[in-house]
């Protein structure tokens, strides 16, 4: 199968497996070649939607519905201010998490209906959807693992294995939807194996 040169590429993943690990790297192979590169996240990426991340990782909100609603507000600003004005320019965009992100932890993690984040997803993003979605796919006992190596920090890295083998399935469930842009990386294999085939990727890709 053949396909179009990326602009808009997003890396997924539960916490811990691993996908921060591979950014920098990703990031230099994008920028490669004197191609404009905004590198952004999520939530965040703008001042607003920064200060909303604040609140959210600090667990400020009450249910899974305010969360969604605080990230999704963050989305629309992140997608008006700066990811839409860097892709009509041509730049590549470069994004540390995304709308499956919200399907995931606050879908499948909190319950959140699917139908309600659609919902906040067509108000928020207009049909913005990245070309390319490298999700990073980890046993949820393995990322725990992982995580506990590493220091626990935000409300997310505090749940219990429950809401992450839930928010595994939901992304499982998105990259089924969207099956055109989501590509699969087993992140169990070793460093160099995960590194190996990201690269086999960018190359088929044209990047
Ligand atoms: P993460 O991307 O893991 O950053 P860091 O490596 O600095 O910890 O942290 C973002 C957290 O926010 C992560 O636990 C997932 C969560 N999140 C949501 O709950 N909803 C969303 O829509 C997004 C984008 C992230």
């Amino acid at each position: 199968m053949t396909h179009k040169t990326p602009q808009f590429i997003t890396i997924e993943g539960i916490d811990g497996a691993g996908k921060s690990t591979h950014l920098a790297r990703l990031a230099e192979r994008l920028g490669a070649g004197g191609r404009e590169l905004v590198q952004t996240r999520e939530p965040g990426g703008t001042e607003l939607a920064e200060r909303l991340r604040e609140l959210v990782l600090g667990g400020a909100a009450q249910d899974g519905l305010t969360e969604a609603l605080m990230v999704f507000a963050g989305r629309r600003d992140h997608v008006r201010r700066l990811i839409r004005p860097a892709l009509a320019r041509g730049a590549a965009v470069l994004c540390d998490r995304f709308t499956d992100s919200a399907f995931a932890y606050q879908g499948g993690g909190s319950g959140v209906p699917w139908t309600v984040l659609q919902q906040l997803e067509a108000w928020a993003c207009e049909s913005l959807q990245p070309d390319l979605t490298i999700w990073f796919d980890l046993e949820p006992e393995e990322a725990a693992r992982r995580r506990a190596a590493a220091r626990a920090a935000d409300r997310f890295e505090a749940e219990d294995l429950g809401f992450f083998v839930r928010a595994r399935a939901a992304f499982e469930r998105r990259a089924g939807e969207h099956a055109a842009r989501f590509v699969r990386i087993d992140a169990g294999q070793s460093l160099g194996a995960v590194a190996e085939q990201l690269d086999a990727l960018l190359r088929e890709r044209g990047l």
